[in-house]
């Protein structure tokens, strides 16, 4: 008898194959490969030495928090890794600079973090400090404003320490070809850059996956690929094949029952859906407790190996913690046959932002989401 936990396949000649499409992209750039949040769901440690080998002498991996920098050096101990958050308090900097990690300066308060930090450093060696100095030129979320941003410049610039100094903002919408923001923060960075005293010895990096596909000038020094690696499109409205991205997480399950539901009868809590006549209806082993979003409609598709073949079959219900439900007309399935939420098996392609578009969210939440009871397999 088959289990019926669920399982995530991990596939590695996919994510490799991203990450080129993410260097070929962006030729002749620096690539920092985004691998916070448990590499987007993915498993870092899989991930990370997976990518190792594909990393350039001067390529990074970046992380949101200390602590994911922390748990990565455990498997990449060569590696540069950014951390993107930066300090949040002097003993956050002081692991940070002594971990020799590259750090985030988006706030001139941690500038004093690193005032008071370097009236405390006794050492005669001097401090290697690689700050990359987030400017905000629009999205409003971490980075210097202009008003603080010449006065950190010069004061960083003052210190004479070694180490690498990179400048660097993020896009609000860089994902919506048509959105002027993303036009108007290229022509920010560009005009705060040059205010500033010596920049031009330093490197530059802006462009997240959408600006790596779609803003080929906003490519700068470092690109820093975050979605794309993991096969999904970082633009709204399009599947990750769109540019040849290959998806790296296969969600499985198994069906576990068929019920015989009679016209007019209704599927699941809420009682949501009503059988318009008399229908199969396929029970599945995954709902929300696996990370299956349950916001995803009646209506959104799921693959079904059955009797050898690949079908579609509609989810008809609510999603619920541990089951879902689809309507199997026309589908010569048996309880054990192998289910598809997302991902690609059996040379079919089912993309999670497909999913996403149905559940209302983007593929990143749905990869992020699984949960510890999906078995994880390489
Ligand atoms: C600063 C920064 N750079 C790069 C990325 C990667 O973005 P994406 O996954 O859209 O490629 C993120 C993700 O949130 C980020 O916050």
């Amino acid at each position: 008898m088959p289990e019926s936990h669920s399982w995530a396949q991990i596939d590695l000649d996919a994510l490799r194959h991203n990450f080129e499409r993410a260097r070929i992209s962006a030729p002749g750039r620096r690539v920092c490969a985004v691998i916070k949040a448990n590499a987007y769901g993915h498993g870092v440690h899989t991930v990370a030495r997976a990518l190792q080998p594909a990393l350039h002498p001067n390529d990074l991996f970046a992380v949101a928090t200390l602590n994911e920098a922390l748990t990565l050096r455990r498997t990449a101990s060569k590696e540069a890794i950014l951390v993107l958050r930066g300090p949040l308090t002097v003993e956050e900097l002081a692991l940070l600079i002594q971990g020799g990690f590259h750090w985030v300066m988006h706030s001139r308060w941690q500038a004093d973090l690193l005032k008071q930090w370097l009236k405390q450093f006794t050492s005669i060696k001097p401090p290697v400090l690689n700050i990359w100095l987030k400017i905000n030129t629009g999205m409003n979320r971490l980075g210097l404003p202009a008003d603080d941003l010449r006065d950190v410049w010069q004061w960083l610039q003052s210190l004479t320490l070694p180490g690498e100094r990179v400048l660097m903002s993020h896009f609000a919408t860089a994902d919506e070809h048509e959105h002027v923001l993303a036009n108007q923060q290229q022509a920010e960075f560009a005009r705060l850059v040059k205010t500033l005293p010596h920049a031009e010895h330093c490197s530059r990096s802006l462009s997240a996956s959408a600006g790596i596909v779609s803003w080929p000038q906003a490519h700068h020094d470092i690109v820093r690929p975050g979605i794309m690696l993991y096969g999904a499109s970082p633009m709204a409205d399009t599947d990750g094949s769109h540019y040849n991205l290959k998806p790296v997480m296969s969600l499985k399950s198994r069906l576990l029952t068929i019920n015989h539901v009679k016209a007019g009868d209704t599927v699941g809590y809420g009682a949501t859906y009503h059988c318009p006549q008399d229908t199969r209806i396929g029970v599945i082993g995954i709902g929300y407790g696996d990370g299956y979003p349950r916001h995803a409609p009646s209506g959104t598709p799921v693959l079904i190996f059955a009797q050898g073949q690949v079908w579609e079959a509609p989810l008809a219900g609510r999603v619920s913690m541990d089951m879902l439900t689809v309507d199997l007309s026309g589908i010569p399935a048996n309880p054990g046959d192998e289910v598809l939420l997302w991902g690609q098996s059996w040379g079919h392609v089912l993309p999670a932002d497909r999913i996403a578009r149905y559940a209302g969210t983007i593929a990143y939440e749905l990869f992020c989401q699984v949960t510890s009871r999906v078995r994880f397999t390489v």
